[in-house]
């Protein structure tokens, strides 16, 4: 029997050779503080392209300035960024990988000089600045910047498109009742608080029609948080949008002590693919293969994704096909090796 984990997957058109997805990892290497890819991220992304991820999803990539976590990270804002993300895309492809990129926007959790924006002010944490409330023109903007970002990673030849919706950032900052305050039609209820993230979508899909991917922190780990169940009521619209994947984390909304252990968010995957009748990846302290193939075998979830585990050994697929007792084709130029 071909181990599950081995198999391939097509998400609207595009098939992955296997379930191996290299989680969104940010590099802070943009080291002229100008978004641009450096020959870090070249490096980095096409090593495990090398290493027969079956998917790469490129790190956090601001889709404005002010939406960066730092100075250092990826942005999408500008049309002059096309040109080395597309050399990225071509680069991983050359090795039978697919590319994904996540855009984002930090919100208040950007660590950056000048004003920061959220949909409340409230800050993080003590240590951390007051965001500035958004206004409705601060809120079309950034709709707008969402929509050009995708566009762009069209033009660079990105497969699939995933909306950072997770950790805390601007999108997860709408959907909580922790970090959205708003009286107006963007804070309250469910409804109002999703229609962020509706409206982003909406305005992505004018512009891409390939496979589109959101990622939530599914529980705020706070007793006013969101938890779970929350999370399957806004996958069931993210479905009637046309989202093909829910990716699930979870936290990083406000300060909270998590216990975390191996495989602590893949119940969270499972329940919103099961709830929502939507796939789903599942992520956090996944590292072996069995540990992987259980997940997938008794369809908790769709693909599994790993970062720090793919830091740690970039030909981890390699390694996973043996503990599996599967072959996979490796790099012709490694063949000697690679068995
Ligand atoms: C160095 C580093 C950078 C990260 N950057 C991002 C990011 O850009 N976007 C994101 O959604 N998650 C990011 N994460 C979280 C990971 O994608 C992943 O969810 C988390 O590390 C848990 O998975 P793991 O146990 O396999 O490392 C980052 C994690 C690490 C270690």
């Amino acid at each position: 029997m071909t181990a599950k984990l081995f198999t391939p997957y097509t998400i609207k058109g595009v098939t992955l050779k296997n379930r191996i997805v290299m989680a969104p990892m940010c590099m802070y290497s943009s080291h002229n503080e100008d978004g641009h890819i450096q020959n870090w991220h070249r490096t980095h992304y096409t090593t495990r392209a090398v290493g027969q991820v079956g998917l790469i999803i490129v790190e956090a990539t601001a889709v404005t300035p002010q939406g960066r976590i730092s100075p250092q990270d990826l942005g999408i804002w500008s049309d002059d960024h096309i040109k080395g993300l597309q050399e990225l895309t071509g680069l991983v492809k050359e090795h039978g990988a697919k590319i994904g990129i996540q855009l984002a926007h930090a919100g208040r959790k950007a660590e950056l000089e000048g004003e920061i924006i959220a949909p409340s002010a409230i800050r993080f944490n003590e240590k951390s600045k007051l965001p500035k409330e958004m206004t409705k023109a601060d809120i079309e903007e950034t709709i707008a910047a969402f929509k050009k970002g995708a566009e762009r990673a069209a033009k660079a030849g990105f497969d699939i498109i995933e909306i950072h919706g997770a950790h805390g950032y601007l999108i997860n900052e709408f959907l909580s009742p922790l970090t959205n305050k708003r009286t107006d039609e963007y804070g309250g209820s469910a409804e109002n608080r999703y229609r962020f993230l509706r409206e982003v979508i909406e305005a992505v899909k004018t512009v891409w029609d390939g496979p589109l991917l959101v990622r939530v922190s599914a529980h705020d780990y706070h007793e006013d948080g969101l938890k779970p169940e929350d999370y399957i009521n806004f996958a069931k619209w993210m479905k009637e949008q046309g989202v093909d994947l829910i990716d699930v984390s979870s936290g990083a909304v406000v300060p909270a002590k998590i216990n975390v252990y191996p495989g602590y968010q893949v119940k969270y995957a499972e329940t919103i693919k099961n709830g929502a009748n939507i796939p789903t990846g599942a992520v956090g302290l996944i590292t072996t293969a069995i540990q992987a193939e259980e997940i997938l075998q008794n369809e908790r979830a769709d693909l599994v994704f790993l970062a720090r585990e793919l830091l740690r050994d970039p030909y981890w697929p390699r390694r996973a096909a043996k503990e599996l007792g599967e072959e996979i084709i490796g790099p012709k130029q490694y063949e000697r090796g690679w068995i």
